[in-house]
């Protein structure tokens, strides 16, 4: 079982959670999220305990519950989270985009350098010419 942490449980960090438990062999464990709202929707859509719901990242990743984390925080907070993701150690899908310069992206790319798990930068969905 791999256990999966989401960052961010706003629109798209709920989609990732309801495709998580449609895997076999994934688990949500935990979620993280400042708004109250968002967490309270991504704990219901994640089906745990207070406990494992954090309203920091940095909390969920001292933590030490889990095996990979989506990141689906806004574009502006992707590079400062990844930098704690990669320094964390855990296998990572982040939301595209990476970053929201060059320089955001580069300073991501660096932190990546020698990690050794996934760091995926994913677009969930693919367009499918009507024809
Ligand atoms: N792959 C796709 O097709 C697709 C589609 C839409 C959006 N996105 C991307 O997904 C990401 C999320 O977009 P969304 O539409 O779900 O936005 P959203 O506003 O619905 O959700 C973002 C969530 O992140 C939370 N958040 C803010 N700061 C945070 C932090 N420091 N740590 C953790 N959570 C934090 C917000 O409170 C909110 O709940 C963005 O990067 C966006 O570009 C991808």
């Amino acid at each position: 079982m791999i256990r999966y942490g989401v960052i961010g449980s706003g629109m798209m960090g709920l989609e990732h959670i309801n495709n998580l438990n449609a895997i076999a062999g994934a688990e949500v464990v935990a979620i993280s999220d400042p708004e109250v709202t968002s967490r309270k929707y991504g704990k219901y859509a994640a089906g745990i305990c207070d406990s494992m719901v954090f309203e920091s990242h940095t909390d969920l990743l001292a933590a030490g519950i889990c095996d990979a984390v989506v990141l689906a925080s806004p574009n502006h907070t992707h590079a400062d989270i990844m930098e704690d993701i990669l320094a964390a150690g855990v296998h990572v899908l982040v939301e595209k985009p990476l970053g929201t310069s060059v320089a955001e992206c580069r300073r991501i790319l660096n932190a990546a350098e020698g990690h050794r798990g996934v760091v995926w930068m994913g677009l969930e969905y693919r367009y499918k010419p009507p024809i």
